[in-house]
């Protein structure tokens, strides 16, 4: 029997992975490291702490599996994407890696649209400049600590430079390589029209590969490390969320799917490339070769209910350690007491501002519609629909860039509420359907080692090996009705309140 190996740097901690050529799950392990916020809107990690959680996970996996390491026929890497880390001549780290989430640099991303203009951006990029991506953070770099940057050997991303510790590879794959603002999207290489205008060195990209193609091999000084085979084969991979969809079987023209982790994406195939004009969802490559991804990303959507458990429900956290439960069953529980609609009370969730569609780090969390009728439970099924509604609205501009849409496939923490389930088939008005596979983009990357070492023919047939339905929601037609009604005053909440949230953002600089 073949094993592979899927590893994903994600922001919380490593996970590694490691599954047969059927899909089932032998083993995994997750490893955790901090995130630091050294000043407001700041996340920074230390590169050292994937390293050690990469081996230390990698190191579990094999003992616990009992798999011997000649079994293992590949490797795939999945990871947070647009972080730089940034590399010097003597291959040493050269400050902590600017994440994603990091809000730092909107001066160098109106640079960047200036003196490339947005549409010729978008033309050669595929996308607009966002905080979240890379090449601002590069900017950043060179205009605050240019001792730093006049080193820079390569600029990585992070699980490339998880791949460089593992292989001695300079390496990365297409689909994280979008996420940057330096790739040219379309022609799936490097852009150098752009890579010039920022005036950033070529040379400092690493080989940029397609995701299911072999970047690199287990060194000996690894293979020693870790347990595992010198010389066992590592493939590109892929970003999270094009891993995660890999890992979901989002690898055709009509599946979409529909993830409620910390943050919400919408993720949908597409056999060519298409462009949202005013770049409100992400135009990236797929790891499936020749193909690309429309994506809409918001950043708080199970992050809202979480934030509601860990501020409002200490009530509900105590019933669940009685009961041995854990605390969204009865969090969701209570809001299942509750009709659709929750009586006209509408939960905005942009408690970290939001990506798509809106691209306003000042918009914030609302609760509209307060009534002496809302109870606990209003306020918490309020939230899960406003995710949904939030959701919804990546999935409109999907709708509108004429992709088709047939199916979607609900992934992520809240894909296990049923009522959550059942909320975004009737929000979506759309058949919602549940996989045998909830383990992500770790699981994805997996599959990717096995395309690239000749397990399976193609991602397709990989999928269709080791992915199947499970359960399927149809949307209920009262419910529909109601959440269509609801939903057009949400989306007319944000304009209403734009001018507003970033008021309150000024106060709150002003007087802190
Ligand atoms: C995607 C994105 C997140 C990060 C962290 O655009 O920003 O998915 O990759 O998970």
């Amino acid at each position: 029997m073949a094993y592979l190996m899927g590893i994903d740097v994600g922001t919380t901690g490593t996970k590694t992975l490691l599954i047969d050529e059927t899909g089932k799950v032998v083993c995994s392990s997750v490893k955790e490291y901090p995130l630091y916020t050294p000043r407001p809107n700041w996340a920074e990690q230390d590169p050292e702490d994937w390293w050690t959680a990469t081996v230390e996970s990698i190191k579990e996996v094999l003992a616990k599996s009992g798999v011997k390491k000649e079994e293992i026929k590949g490797i795939g890497l999945s990871g947070q994407m647009h972080g730089a880390v940034l590399v010097g001549k003597d291959h040493k780290v050269l400050r902590p890696c600017i994440l994603w989430c990091d809000q730092r640099t909107a001066r160098q991303c109106e640079y960047i649209t200036e003196k490339i203009g947005k549409k010729r951006l978008i033309e050669l990029t595929s996308n607009p400049a966002l905080t979240g991506f890379t090449a601002g953070k590069i900017i950043w770099v060179r205009d605050n600590e240019p001792h730093l940057y006049e080193r820079i050997f390569k600029i990585l991303l992070p699980k490339d430079y998880v791949r460089f510790r593992l292989t001695g590879s300079f390496a990365t794959e297409v689909s994280d390589a979008s996420g940057t603002l330096l790739l040219d999207v379309r022609g799936r290489r490097w852009s150098e029209e752009v890579l010039e205008e920022l005036d950033i060195d070529k040379d400092f990209m690493p080989e940029c590969y397609e995701s299911p193609v072999v970047s690199g091999k287990i060194s000996r000084q690894i293979s020693h490390l870790t347990g595992l085979k010198a010389g066992t084969p590592v493939v590109g991979g892929g970003g999270d969320q094009a891993a995660q969809a890999v890992g979901s079987g989002i690898v055709k023209e009509g599946i979409i799917s529909s993830t409620i982790g910390t943050s919400g994406v919408v993720f949908a195939f597409s056999d060519e490339v298409k462009v949202d004009p005013e770049g409100r969802v992400h135009t990236f490559c797929h790891a499936v070769p020749g193909k690309w991804h429309i994506m809409g990303v918001m950043l708080s959507a199970g992050g809202s209910l979480r934030w509601f458990r860990d501020t409002l429900a200490a009530e509900e956290i105590d019933k669940a350690r009685k009961e041995g439960l854990d605390p969204y069953e009865v969090l969701t529980q209570k809001a299942s007491t509750v009709e659709a609609g929750c009586e006209g009370l509408i939960f905005l969730p942009y408690l970290a501002g939001e990506r798509t569609p809106h691209a306003d780090p000042n918009a914030k969390g609302v609760f509209f519609g307060l009534t002496l009728r809302h109870r606990k439970a209003h306020l918490i099924r309020s939230i899960m629909e406003g995710v949904c509604y939030g959701l919804r609205d990546s999935l409109e501009i999907i709708k509108d860039l004429k992709i088709p849409v047939k199916e979607v496939r609900a992934s992520g923490g809240g894909a296990r509420s049923p009522l959550w389930r059942k909320i975004q088939a009737d929000v979506y008005n759309l058949e919602l359907v549940t996989i045998n596979v909830t383990e992500g983009a770790a699981f994805g990357a997996a599959l990717l080692a096995g395309v690239g070492v000749g397990v399976y023919k193609d991602v397709q047939e990989a999928c269709e090996q080791t992915i199947r339905i499970t359960e399927r929601i149809f949307p209920q037609e009262k419910e529909v009705r109601i959440y269509d009604k609801y939903y057009k005053i949400y989306r007319s909440l944000y304009p209403s309140l734009k001018k507003s949230f970033s008021q309150v953002s000024q106060v709150v600089e002003e007087v802190s």
